[in-house]
């Protein structure tokens, strides 16, 4: 029996897929490549010693999935594919309807009719809005998203419960990710984003390297302890390990749960920078710039759900998460 990892050629998926592998897990990825390179496949092998199946296409594709289905013994699937750029989902909203929640209203009808019905997914804390305070917790009301992506992920979790309440076979395990950065220890795998990079650490990153003058930093006259923005920064290999606790979780129970992946931590955007500087004895160079739309001053998690009923913890802390990113980027200056 296998997992199925839609997306797994991505940044979050490949890790993922890393941590499956080492805890014994036979998985199958599928991917477009629309966002990544099949380069990270062979580094999943390389860093793993272990092989697995993969399949290129589209989770928008409901007769490639009914194959894929019908050919593989999948017992459930973490889902990560989807387009997650909040800038470009303002400008072409309805590509990011179509594929984010087209593409898994499709993949959860092709699962419904093979009868898998287990299934861990990507969502965001974006989905609690500007209006509930730091520290986030599950049961907090979510709404308010004040973009497209960020909707396609609220619109998504509501399809999950809906599903769930209609039929009780199915198990779901919708994760909320604060902001993963790092990369895994190998420095074989990281984020490769297309273009300009919108977060903070690929844009910090980009800095060191070369390729970008300075940071612009949105806002210094927040309402928090520096002035600029606070988020909650979580190590991605951290986070790929809450999602091997969540499949376990998936393949014991039924029902839905709803999690938080986060440190609990808030750091700023000069926090980072700093700790930046200190990991690669670089100095970043940025200017104050005027507050980005849509952002707010402050948003960290409360992870105690995860660390009570999953028994998952983030281990890695900012030092951590920034030699890993500045490992990866300085090895693989072009990315993949
Ligand atoms: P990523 O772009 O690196 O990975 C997504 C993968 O999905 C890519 O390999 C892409 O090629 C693939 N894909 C996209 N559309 C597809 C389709 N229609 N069919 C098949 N494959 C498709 O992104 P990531 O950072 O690894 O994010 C993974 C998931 O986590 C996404 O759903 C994202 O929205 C969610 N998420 C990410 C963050 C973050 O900060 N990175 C935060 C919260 C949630
Ligand atoms: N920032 C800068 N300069 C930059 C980029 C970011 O100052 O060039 C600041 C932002 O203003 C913010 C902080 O750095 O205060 C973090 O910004 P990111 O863009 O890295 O992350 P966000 O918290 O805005 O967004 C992330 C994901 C979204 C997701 C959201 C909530 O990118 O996909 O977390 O989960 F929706």
């Amino acid at each position: 029996m296998s997992i199925l990892v839609t997306g797994g050629a991505g940044y979050i998926g490949s890790h993922t897929c890393v941590e499956l592998l080492n805890a014994g897990y036979e998985i199958i990825i599928l991917d477009n490549f629309y966002n990544s390179k099949s380069e990270s496949l062979n580094r999943i092998k390389e860093i793993t010693n272990k092989d697995f199946k993969f399949y290129e296409g589209d989770i928008r594709d409901r007769e490639f999935l009914d194959n894929l289905f019908a050919t593989e013994n999948i017992e459930a699937v973490i889902h990560f594919a989807g387009l997650k750029a909040v800038g470009e989902s303002c400008q072409k909203p309805l590509e990011y309807y179509d594929n984010n929640i087209g593409g898994t209203v499709t993949l959860l009808l092709a699962m419904k009719d093979a009868g898998v019905k287990k299934i861990v997914f990507s969502s965001s804390a974006t989905v609690y809005g500007s209006s509930n305070p730091s520290p986030l917790k599950e049961e907090m009301p979510i709404g308010g998203t004040t973009n497209p992506y960020g909707t396609t992920k609220l619109y998504i979790e509501n399809i999950l419960q809906d599903l769930c309440k209609s039929d009780d076979e199915w198990s779901v395990c919708t994760l909320r990710y604060f902001n993963p950065i790092g990369a895994h220890k190998s420095g074989r795998i990281g984020e490769n984003p297309n273009g300009i990079p919108n977060n903070l650490m690929h844009y910090i990153t980009q800095v060191a390297v070369g390729k970008l003058d300075h940071l612009n930093v949105f806002g210094d006259d927040y309402d928090t302890h520096d002035g600029t923005g606070v988020r909650d920064y979580i190590h991605v290999v951290d986070l790929s390990i809450g999602h091997v606790y969540a499949v376990k979780k998936v393949l014991a129970e039924t029902g839905i749960n709803i999690y938080n992946l986060g440190t609990g931590n808030g750091y700023s955007v000069l926090d980072i920078v700093k700790a930046f500087s200190k990991a690669s004895g670089i100095e970043i160079k940025y200017e104050i710039a005027p507050r980005r739309d849509g952002d707010i001053a402050t948003c960290f998690s409360d992870p105690s759900k995860a660390k009570n009923e999953l028994g998952w913890v983030a281990e890695r802390g900012l030092e951590e998460m920034c030699e890993d990113s500045w490992r990866w980027q300085s090895e693989n200056p072009n990315g993949f």
